[in-house]
């Protein structure tokens, strides 16, 4: 009998217990069932986890060797088995602990590029580094997925501290997007950062053509208002971007965990080097957490025990992601990355087959504008979808407290209301208050029944500071960790997004008629087929 099974035996043999009942049970369970640690407190009693199940889950991190794990992570030993690299993005937020990858110490590099950084954006925000038109009023940065959604998310997150020029973000290869970016900048004073670690990836070198040509219509020297960010120097240097104005990184910084480096550069130009110091800071502080607290307080490892639970354990395939919070608007998509290229994989670690379901399927959208959208189902629907809300205490706009006061209210509205529902007497009584009366009462009180005990936890913190927001993702960094951990797989690599690349450049010639597409499927060259003949007109 393994845990696993004692886990699902345990799950099964309690699930008509209501979520309420735990309360009775345990007086002290709001207190109990969550953690405080970093400025933040995670409470997770509204779940059906309860005293049993929590040791449970420990001993499953424990004997899935998480400890050990964390410890080969941030001392940079080759834990991307799959790629035979190490996985540092730790280091970028922690420049003054030495670490040692391949047996040298990688921190001295990894502070002059901070260093240098540091010294464009403020070039930048102070006119020094300007375009031909004069200062620079607009940043455009172009990249697609880690280079895009981390840094894209945090300069929304961060709006209130923006002192710098406007920052754009363009990903896409649909040249609606590029298009509509570009409408209404200036040529002149538009400075473009094309991000790409590889310098390759087909959607970000197309618009980064794009933009050249726009840029090249009204500027001598449009490379000359060009910065990269990739460790591709060869490349860099090939599409005429000056070294000085190229920030690289190592292998060991996946995509997705790469905001904290050079990646960032267009929300360390909004916000300051400052304030960006301020972003890497809260991230280190969680980063300490997470090594030094025990695993019944350690937030990152509690909020993966729970994502166990409800994936694995309790069949729920997918999870909402709710911030309250109309700044993290793009959290969910940067946790989509960050969660899905992580643990989307069917294989462990040694090749064989992945023993349990991998991560879940992550989506969401701020509150309260979920509330009049999907709500409906996660309330009523026939499929259980556990919900993480993520609320602040305080706004950053004083005059509208009243404001926050009513998103903070809808929020802890919704979790009680998705625990406690509504049973079918309750609706009968609502009906008869309506004065309505037999077989009409006894079918619209049915519609107005809520089953409860639907799961969600609540993750506070006192307000969306550049610190409570490398805290927030560095939490998540870590909890995507220890889940992969226990389901045994890699993290770190991201095999899955080839095929499709692949693919799609055999396919181009097929587009442009050049290629008949031998061995293509038939429905593929239909629709190929299809959309030429509509594109002639
Ligand atoms: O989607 C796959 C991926 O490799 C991501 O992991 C990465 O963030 C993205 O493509 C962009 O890659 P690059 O920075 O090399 O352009």
């Amino acid at each position: 009998m393994t845990i696993w099974d004692d886990l699902s035996r345990h799950a099964k043999a309690t699930a008509d217990r209501p979520i309420l009942q735990l309360f009775d049970e345990h007086p002290d369970r709001a207190r109990d069932f969550s953690a405080e640690a970093c400025g933040f407190l995670f409470d997770y009693s509204k779940t059906a986890i309860d005293a049993p199940a929590r040791a449970l889950l420990l001993a499953l991190a424990e004997a899935a060797g998480v400890a050990a794990r964390r410890e080969a992570m941030f001392s940079g030993a080759l834990i991307n088995e799959t790629e035979g690299r190490a996985v540092l993005h730790t280091a970028l937020r922690n420049l003054d602990r030495p670490v040692q990858v391949n047996g040298q110490d990688v921190t001295p590099a990894l502070r002059a590029t901070h260093a240098r950084m540091a010294r464009f954006a403020t070039d930048v925000r102070q006119g020094r580094f300007a375009g031909q038109g004069g200062a620079i009023t607009d940043v455009v940065n172009i990249g697609i997925g880690g280079s895009d959604l981390g840094p894209a998310m945090a300069v929304q997150a961060l709006a209130p501290y923006h002192d710098g020029p406007r920052c754009h973000f363009v990903s896409n290869v649909d040249g609606a997007h590029v298009h509509d970016t570009l409408k209404g900048l200036n040529p002149e004073t538009t400075l473009v950062i094309v991000a790409s670690k590889t310098f390759t990836t087909v959607e970000t070198m197309t618009n980064a053509d794009a933009v050249r040509r726009w840029m090249g219509g009204r500027v001598a020297n449009p490379a000359a208002q060009f910065a990269a960010l990739s460790s591709a120097t060869d490349r860099t240097a090939a599409y005429g971007i000056d070294p000085a104005r190229v920030f690289g990184f190592d292998d060991w910084v996946g995509g997705r965990y790469s905001v904290w480096g050079p990646i960032g550069l267009s929300l360390m130009i909004a916000i300051g080097p400052a304030a960006f110091d301020r972003f890497l800071a809260g991230a280190a502080v969680m980063d300490a957490h997470f090594c030094d607290a025990p695993p019944a307080q350690n937030l990152p490892v509690l909020l993966a025990l729970v994502g166990i639970w409800h994936n694995q354990i309790c069949g729920h395939a997918t999870r909402a992601v709710l911030p309250y919070d109309q700044r993290l608007a793009r959290l969910p998509a940067y946790l989509q990355q960050l969660e899905m290229e992580s643990n989307g994989k069917r294989v462990a670690m040694d090749g064989s087959d992945l023993a349990h379901h991998s991560g879940p399927v992550v989506w969401g959208e701020p509150g309260t504008n979920g509330q009049h959208a999907f709500y409906q189902l996660i309330h009523q629907g026939t499929r259980v979808v556990p919900c993480e809300f993520l609320i602040a205490a305080t706004g950053h706009e004083p005059d509208l407290a009243h404001q926050h006061s009513l998103l903070i209210a809808n929020c802890l509205a919704q979790s009680e209301a998705l625990m406690r529902g509504r049973s079918l007497d309750e609706a009968r009584a609502l009906m008869a208050a309506r004065s309505l009366t037999g077989a009409d009462l006894e079918r619209q009180a049915r519609h107005r029944v809520f089953p409860g005990s639907r799961p969600s936890t609540t993750l506070l913190y006192p307000r969306l500071t550049p610190e409570v927001l490398g805290g927030i993702l560095a939490l998540y960094e870590h909890r995507v960790f220890v889940e992969g951990v226990i389901l045994g797989l890699n993290s770190f690599d991201q095999w899955g997004v080839e095929l499709g690349k692949e693919l799609a450049l055999t396919l181009a010639p097929v587009l442009a008629g050049t290629s008949a597409g031998a061995g293509k499927d038939a429905s593929t060259l239909h629709l190929a087929a299809r959309i030429r003949a509509l594109a002639q007109g």
